[in-house]
């Protein structure tokens, strides 16, 4: 009965959705996993960041459903709150933020030994095994300077090594650059564009600063697109 509650907030945002239109949405994030798996045929895509301009333009959702149809094909798939500012994962999948990645940071940083403590299991309808969540953790004064620590850049190694599929949720790029450092240490980032909310030129701005940053960019979502074909969209 726990359990059932436990998941109620994440059905309700995938129903809420499917209610809106008739449209098949895991059919849609289907589509994105398999892009997302052949954008390198040579050097395959393990680990993803999305980001945005601005908040609010469903980047936690689009990370979460991403992570669930990955669960629905891997075995060990991660997904991380990287947005140690606006913590909202934990908050969407009902879990304990009493501990996560800043504090598994922190323990890696002083003990360099990996322990898997820090992270939570979650369970959904939509695939039969377990989703891994590291929940943002402790608040810290100083979330950029964790991110492009050396200790971050090591930890996300060690991660890579221990899951089939990392998803990370960061912070919008608009305003801070977290999601640079996040995107440098991940395989590919993935620019969540609203159709609601975000301007054309803030978009074409942010992108271009990721690939200046040397961020591979593999492509965009497109969220909150009101057309009879449902409010989510995908292009390359
Ligand atoms: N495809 C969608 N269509 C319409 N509304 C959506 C869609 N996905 C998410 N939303 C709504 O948009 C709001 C913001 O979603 P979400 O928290 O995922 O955005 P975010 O980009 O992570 O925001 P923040 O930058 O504040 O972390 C929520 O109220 C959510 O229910
Ligand atoms: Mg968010």
């Amino acid at each position: 009965m726990a359990q059932k509650q436990k998941y109620r907030r994440t059905l309700n945002i995938l129903e809420k959705s499917k209610k809106q239109s008739q449209f098949d949405y895991t059919e849609v994030f289907r589509h994105i996993r398999t892009n997302i798996e052949f954008s390198n045929v040579d050097n395959p895509i393990k680990s993803i960041a999305i980001t945005s301009s601005q908040p609010g333009e469903a980047k936690s959702t689009t990370s979460m459903n991403l992570a669930f149809i990955f669960a629905a094909k891997y075995q060990k798939v991660l997904i991380i709150d990287c947005d140690l500012r606006k913590t909202m994962l934990h908050k969407y999948m009902k879990l304990s933020n009493s501990y996560g990645l800043t504090d598994a940071l922190i323990n890696y940083g002083k003990t360099h030994r990996f322990t898997d403590e820090y992270f939570q299991t979650y369970q959904h309808p939509s695939f039969s095994g377990l989703l891994y969540v590291l929940t943002a953790g402790i608040h810290v004064p100083n979330p950029s300077e964790l991110l492009s620590s050396d200790t971050f850049k090591e930890y996300m190694k060690v991660l890579k090594q221990n899951f089939d599929f990392i998803i990370i949720d960061c912070a919008p790029i608009g305003a801070i650059s977290d999601a640079i450092p996040v995107g440098n240490a991940v395989d590919g980032t993935i620019f969540v564009v609203s159709a609601k909310d975000t301007k054309r030129k803030d978009a074409a701005q942010c992108v271009d600063l990721l690939k200046r940053s040397n961020v591979n960019v593999i492509g965009s979502v497109l969220t909150k697109a009101d057309s009879g074909s449902g409010s989510y969209h995908y292009y390359y």
